[in-house]
């Protein structure tokens, strides 16, 4: 339980820790890969702990190097170096046990993608929350490529288990627009003897794509025509090398101080090293539409990722509307930005995010339920809600187990009169074990 009480204003420059969807794809590249990946800016949160328990149950040799200058001259003397010592497209081991996912559906999905091309049987589950996500989105292409997925009595929920073996090509087109599946589908087609042609509403997040790039992989994006979706070409038949991988900071984690900074009178915050592939940055376009003092500085290249210093000052916020094709881009992101907007003067709608509702828990309803709670007047939609911008008064909110409900109400806690109270706090864990200590450095 986690107490929060309205804060004065928070003023510094904070490092946030390293991207989450980044991570597991330096492991599990790496570990896909001939040679040793060497990564830097690892983010050491359950989740990504999770993909590395996987992989270790698959014979795949994983070791923290502290102070490792081998591969990364400047590396500080405590700073620790991940090296994944990978064995090739096909050189996993039959883990011989169930492996689990814990809260992260980006292990189980992406992960299903290089099981499908192993020449064994894997059973993958998860906690509680993730057994009853959907897997229906990954085992549909899945079994067009030929390869079986077996979920109990057929619900499409984990436990499932992957028959490996032989993957066929296709062409397949999605009518939501996620990364997980992509990545699935294009981690599969690496095992295909044909290219894989994945076809998207709107650009997800690209990592994979980026880091697959970076490690020899040979892939596409079609040029977009007017009323098509994205497509991305995957060829197989080249083999991947281990490669050195700087992990940028989480723009995700980077949101909850963007928002602290331009909610609370006198703030004045610099986050450094944050990734902004335009794939993720819609948060950052959301804080301009609504008038905040935002500054992107020193765009840079750390691999194929771009990075940047970002400074955020307290500012007058004014609603907005956010649909369409920016979604993608800022998926993980709506429920700070849903706590914004409660702050901003005017309605803003929130639309085309149905995808909410299948995440760590469903969202629009812990979102419209929580502020509710503290007093923000919301109207649910098919698709999102409206939110009218008002005062925030303190409240006691369950995060359902969600880190990203947890640490969006936090912020909200600060903006707040009176006591917030964070029912169970340590599901910030999953993305951000020390969200908590960087907040109260800033205070
Ligand atoms: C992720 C993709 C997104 C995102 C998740 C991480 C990834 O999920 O919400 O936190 O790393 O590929 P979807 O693919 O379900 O949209």
């Amino acid at each position: 339980m986690k107490k929060i009480e309205r804060s004065g204003a928070l003023r510094g420059t904070l490092t946030v820790p390293g991207d989450k969807s980044i991570s597991h794809r330096s492991i599990m590249l790496g570990a896909i890969a001939e040679g040793d990946t060497y990564v830097r800016g690892f983010l050491k949160s359950a989740a990504c702990l999770a993909t590395i328990d996987c992989f270790r149950k698959m014979g795949i040799g994983i070791e923290e190097r502290v102070g490792d200058r081998s591969h990364f001259l400047d590396a500080e003397e405590n700073e620790p170096i991940l090296v994944v010592h990978g064995s090739g497209l096909r050189g996993l081991k039959d883990p011989g046990v169930t492996l689990d996912a814990g809260n992260s559906g980006t292990t189980v999905r992406l992960l299903t993608g290089i099981l499908a091309g192993q020449d064994f049987i894997t059973t993958i589950t998860g906690d509680e929350s993730l057994r009853n996500r959907p897997m229906g989105r990954i085992i549909r292409p899945l079994n067009y490529m030929g390869v079986m997925c077996a979920t109990v009595g057929g619900d499409e929920k984990l436990p499932m288990t992957i028959f490996g073996g032989q993957v066929h090509s296709i062409r397949y087109e999605n009518h939501i627009a996620s990364a997980q599946v992509k990545s699935c589908v294009l981690l599969a087609g690496l095992y295909a003897d044909e290219p894989t042609f994945y076809t998207e509403p709107a650009l997800s997040r690209n990592h994979t794509e980026l880091m697959l790039g970076a490690f020899g992989g040979n892939l596409k994006v079609r040029e977009r025509r007017e009323g098509e979706g994205v497509t991305t070409i995957l060829y197989p038949g080249t083999i991947l090398k281990g490669q050195d991988v700087v992990v940028p900071g989480d723009i995700s984690s980077a949101a909850y101080f963007l928002a602290a900074g331009l909610l609370i009178p006198g703030s004045e915050i610099t986050l450094l090293g944050v990734g902004i592939n335009e794939t993720r940055d819609g948060i950052l376009r959301v804080i301009r539409s609504m008038g905040g003092d935002l500054e992107v500085r020193d765009i840079r290249m750390e691999g194929r990722e771009a990075v940047a210093d970002i400074t955020v000052r307290y500012s007058l916020l004014h609603s907005t509307t956010i649909g369409g094709d920016i979604i993608p881009t800022l998926i993980d992101e709506i429920p700070v930005i849903a706590v914004l907007a409660s702050c901003a003067d005017g309605i803003t709608t929130i639309r085309d995010a149905s995808e909410l509702k299948v995440k760590e828990t469903d969202r629009l309803a812990g979102i419209i339920a929580n502020l509710r709670l503290m007093g923000i007047d919301v109207e649910e939609t098919e698709d999102g809600m409206r939110i009218h911008g008002g005062l925030l008064h303190g409240a006691r909110i369950d995060p359902r187990g969600d880190h990203r409900m947890a640490m969006a109400f936090t912020i909200a806690g600060l903006v707040a009169s009176g006591t917030t109270t964070i029912t169970d706090e340590s599901c910030v864990d999953v993305s951000y074990p020390s969200f908590y200590e960087d907040l109260y450095h800033l205070e």
